[in-house]
């Protein structure tokens, strides 16, 4: 979430939800330093062991792809974004893993992945459900693409928890984000099929990830 009224302007012109133009690249390059602690707390949740495949849904800047391959190195990390300026700045960031067939971008949406049937060992999504346009048919994509035994994450640095500070709820309003509560996002898992989902929160923010295995 921007923090100070610049942040605030540049991702309005930027646009969060599909970046584009010089200011979505400054937007992507500063997302690519904000998101860094809350990614690293959700992805220390992945649990898979020795994955081949990994997704990043939404991959913007591309600093979740570099940090996937970082934590698994002998994984395929791959990563889609709706947004052109997103994976050309992913490639950008990740250029040497891509020459060495490491990492791929693609340019794709949620709502039409372009993978067969049970690819992928674990999914994550960071800061971008909140945009996702049919969180339940989308969360049916994600589970179509995830191998049985698979684990997928939503990490997000804000849920309706009830409590969330006044900014977070101007930023909301702002940027017509998604955000459901604990309850609604396990609705939403159950309805896709997930049959193991768990919810996750730190102490002192309204982080959230949310957890579920493909039985
Ligand atoms: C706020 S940015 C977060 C980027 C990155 N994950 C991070 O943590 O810095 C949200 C990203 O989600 C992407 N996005 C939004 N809707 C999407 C959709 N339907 N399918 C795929 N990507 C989407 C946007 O294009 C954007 O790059």
């Amino acid at each position: 979430m921007p923090n100070t009224q610049k942040e605030r302007e540049i991702t309005k012109k930027g646009n969060p939800s599909h970046p584009r133009g010089a200011e979505g690249l400054q937007m992507l390059t500063r997302m690519n330093q904000s998101h860094v602690e809350v990614t690293n707390w959700g992805l220390s949740h992945l649990a898979i062991k020795h994955p081949k495949r990994l997704l990043d849904i939404g991959c913007g800047g591309g600093a979740t792809l570099a940090r996937l391959l970082d934590k698994y190195p002998k994984a395929q990390v791959l990563g889609v974004d709706a947004s052109s300026l997103s994976v050309k700045t992913s490639k950008g960031y990740n250029k040497d893993s891509i020459y060495k067939g490491k990492i791929s971008v693609l340019k794709a949406s949620v709502e039409k992945l372009p993978f067969d049937d049970n690819q992928m060992d674990g999914i994550v999504t960071v800061e971008s459900f909140y945009f996702w346009p049919n969180p339940v048919e989308n969360l049916k994509e994600v589970f179509r693409v995830l191998k049985t035994g698979g684990q997928f994450l939503i990490i997000a640095d804000i849920y309706d928890n009830g409590q969330l500070s006044k900014e977070a709820l101007e930023n909301i309003a702002e940027f017509q984000l998604h955000n459901p509560t604990k309850e609604q996002f396990f609705d939403y898992f159950q309805q896709a099929g997930f049959s193991y989902f768990t919810f996750h929160t730190k102490a002192e923010t309204s982080w959230a990830c949310v957890e579920g295995w493909k039985a």
